[in-house]
């Protein structure tokens, strides 16, 4: 008889940051438990924060979503694991070695020169935002706005074909979209990348994309077509997931006046509110997902060879052996060793800039609209729950 719990589990729509009460369940009982997916792949499920870190962490479980057990969550999400899905989804050695390439870029002292223009484009947005007049929709301004002109600005995106960009993310990331649009979204953001290349080739600028042109793709070491993988790559890891947070993260200050109080009057003190924030939402919230290369005993279980593995990193993050009242978002906690952006090899390579963004727009729109509010009741905000990555879906503000 088939006993196996069907994941991904819903959430709550009462509860909508919190992880769904299955989730919560078997981390107290099962901690490592056996689930079954939409196509009937039977995966271990790990819900604790030391198993989950051990299991990113060991070299013994792949990312390669090309293998036939590498655990989805439907049709579509298959489809859009394995079309261009870059070094994200590669092993070492050529993981390392692909990833180096952009590590260099996203350091936390790059990203501090990369400051001034981000509060330009910050304080641009709420401009825009302020002439469009109350109230707005956070979701289609602020939030979407700053990381598409930030990552525009690093990749030399023209901001004309930010709408044509957007739209391939949102339906990259939609579980219930049908599989061949999926494919065709990433294959049109593919081709648009090796037009883009062919014409930074003959006109370089003074863009990311350009310098790896010079140094890796004219040098014979990366062909183009590999180089607009991984563009497709920063380009979508980058630009949705800092929208969502920034959305999340508005509503959670709203909602939580002691720690926007505490912003305003010491912005020193934004970083920690962030990282609680990152811990408290999770929003990649059904987890990251491997296969076992080998036979491996992992917290309490072995898992063998062949075998789909899936980090909750929400239940993790909510794991009461890590956290006083996980489900209490508290600011003067210590919420920096969350696994938000991951853990191990694959770990956000993006952490320090979407933390950059999150700080910037938060000290900046509180301190110019010091009376932003919602413009409805909280039961009335929406949320898209059917996304890999959880988000408020409309988010009404009134100043
Ligand atoms: C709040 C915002 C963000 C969140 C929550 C987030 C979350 C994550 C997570 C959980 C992973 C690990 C995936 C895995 O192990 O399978 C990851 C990887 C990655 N992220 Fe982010 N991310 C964010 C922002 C960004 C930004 C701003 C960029 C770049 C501009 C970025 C680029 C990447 C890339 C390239 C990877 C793949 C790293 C690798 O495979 O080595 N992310 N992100």
């Amino acid at each position: 008889m088939d006993t196996l719990p069907e994941y991904p589990f819903k959430r709550d729509a009462r509860c909508p940051f919190d992880p769904s009460p299955q989730v919560n369940e078997l981390r107290h009982e099962r901690p490592v438990a056996k689930v079954k997916l939409w196509d009937g792949n039977e995966v271990w499920l790990f819900t604790r924060m030391d198993d989950v870190r051990a299991m990113l962490g060991d070299d013994r479980f792949s990312a390669d979503s090309h293998h036939p057990n590498y655990p989805t969550w439907s049709a579509a999400v298959k489809q859009q694991k394995t079309t261009n899905a870059s070094f994200l989804r590669k092993d070492k050695p050529v993981h390392t070695a692909e990833r180096r390439l952009w590590q260099a870029f996203f350091t936390p002292a790059n990203i501090a020169a990369l400051r001034p223009a981000i509060q330009a484009i910050v304080d641009g947005a709420i401009d825009d935002m302020i002439a469009a007049g109350s109230p707005v929709d956070i979701c289609r301004t602020l939030a979407p706005a700053v990381p598409a002109a930030v990552i525009s600005k690093l990749l030399a995106v023209p901001e004309k074909d930010l709408d044509f960009v957007k739209a391939v993310g949102v339906t990259r990331t939609g579980i219930g979209e049908k599989p061949e649009a999926v494919h065709k979204a990433l294959v049109d953001l593919h081709d648009y990348w090796i037009k883009r290349i062919d014409e930074r080739l003959q006109n370089p600028g003074d863009d990311l994309i350009s310098k790896l042109i010079i140094a890796e793709v004219k040098t014979g070491r990366v062909a183009r077509e590999e180089l607009a993988a991984m563009a497709n790559l920063v380009l979508l890891a980058g630009f949705g997931t800092t929208a969502d947070m920034i959305a999340s993260g508005i509503l959670i200050l709203l909602r939580n006046p002691e720690s926007l109080q505490q912003i305003k009057a010491d912005p020193l003190t934004t970083p920690a509110v962030i990282d609680e924030m990152l811990r408290y939402t999770s929003i990649v919230q059904h987890g990251l997902a491997r296969v076992a290369l080998q036979d491996v005993e992992i917290g309490g279980v072995t898992v063998r060879a062949g075998e789909g593995v899936v980090a909750h990193l929400a239940s993790a993050n909510r794991d009461e052996a890590m956290y006083v009242e996980p489900d209490h978002f508290d600011t003067q906690r210590e919420s920096r060793f969350h696994v938000a952006f991951g853990s191990g090899s694959h770990v956000c390579i993006g952490a320090p800039l979407a933390r950059a963004e999150l700080q910037i727009v938060f000290d900046t729109v509180f301190r110019r609209l010091p009376d932003l509010r919602l413009a409805v009741p909280f039961d009335a905000v929406k949320y898209r729950l059917d996304h890999t990555f959880f988000s408020v879906s409309e988010l009404m503000v009134e100043w």
